[in-house]
């Protein structure tokens, strides 16, 4: 796979149909892996949805978490999926009716929800932020739907945790130049600071570090920035040997690929 066929969250549309398809197989993968559940658990635990309640999931992707939603508010409440994609919201309409779950999809943003001033009870969005321009905005625009008294509840990374072994001078250079590639890299870290600087209050934080241990390099997300660190190391006159170098770590798999997840769950004061 080329850098042009990588998952592009923030637009994702506009990606090739490879990418389209990279982005959906890329959530299939993540929600499989044991921190990400954790955090999943945790999440739920603490947002506590109880039926009746009106709750939205922004940046939904495929959908699977409004689903977990949808059954915990039936048969009275109301989950809602946002997200700016048609690839992703044709993806979570047909698991949701092979599924019959109630939830339902809407096309929208996180800086204009589709929602009422205070109409929601629980608002949850995952690695979402970090695509965004404006992080702020989005939170800004979650506690307008909230209604006082309900909560939101944020998972994010911290790209600037990564590490990798080999300490290969080239990868770990062309990781911190491009940070996965994303506009707001620091959100995860940022997530307790945007719910205090909007009114939250109860504010309760944990974190998982996501380890994987790639076996091939030509998959997100090392791939993202092989092709920049391979420049460099071809510049130095130490591509070959670069290059084999980590494909051997990998393929015996020491190759290692270490970062941080956030999560916050707040009350709309
Ligand atoms: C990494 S995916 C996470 C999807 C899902 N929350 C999950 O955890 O599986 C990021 C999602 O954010 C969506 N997204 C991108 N820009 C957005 C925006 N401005 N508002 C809401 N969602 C956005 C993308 O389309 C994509 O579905």
């Amino acid at each position: 796979m080329s850098t042009d066929d990588a998952p592009t969250f923030h637009d994702v549309d506009s990606s090739s149909d490879e990418g389209r398809a990279a982005a959906l197989a890329a959530l299939d993968v993540q929600a499989q892996l044991p921190p990400i559940q954790r955090l999943h658990a945790w999440l739920i635990e603490q947002l506590d949805p109880l039926p009746g309640m009106h709750v939205m999931d922004v940046g939904c992707g495929t959908g699977e978490d409004v689903r977990g939603l949808a059954v915990s508010v039936a048969p009275t409440g109301t989950a809602t999926g946002v997200d700016p994609s048609e690839t992703m919201l044709a993806e979570a309409r047909r698991r949701g009716e092979a599924a019959r779950n109630p939830a339902r999809y809407v096309r929208g943003s996180a800086d204009q929800l589709p929602a009422d001033d205070a109409s929601l009870d629980l608002v949850r969005s995952e690695r979402v932020l970090q695509h965004l321009t404006d992080p702020v905005a989005a939170v800004e625009e979650m506690a307008r739907v909230l209604r006082p008294g309900g909560r939101i509840g944020l998972i994010d990374t911290d790209w600037r945790t990564l590490a990798t072994w080999p300490g290969d001078p080239y990868l770990t250079t062309a990781w911190r130049e491009d940070w996965a590639g994303v506009p707001s890299p620091a959100a995860g870290a940022q997530l307790l600071d945007l719910v205090l600087g909007h009114g939250f209050t109860d504010a309760r934080v944990t974190t998982e570090v996501l380890m994987l241990r790639p076996r091939v390099l030509d998959r997100p997300p090392v791939s993202f920035v092989l092709e920049r660190a391979a420049a460099r190391a071809e510049a130095a006159g130490e591509s070959d040997a670069w290059r084999q170098s980590l494909e051997e770590s990998a393929a015996r798999g020491s190759f290692v690929f270490a970062v941080t997840l956030y999560g916050v769950v707040a009350t709309r004061g």
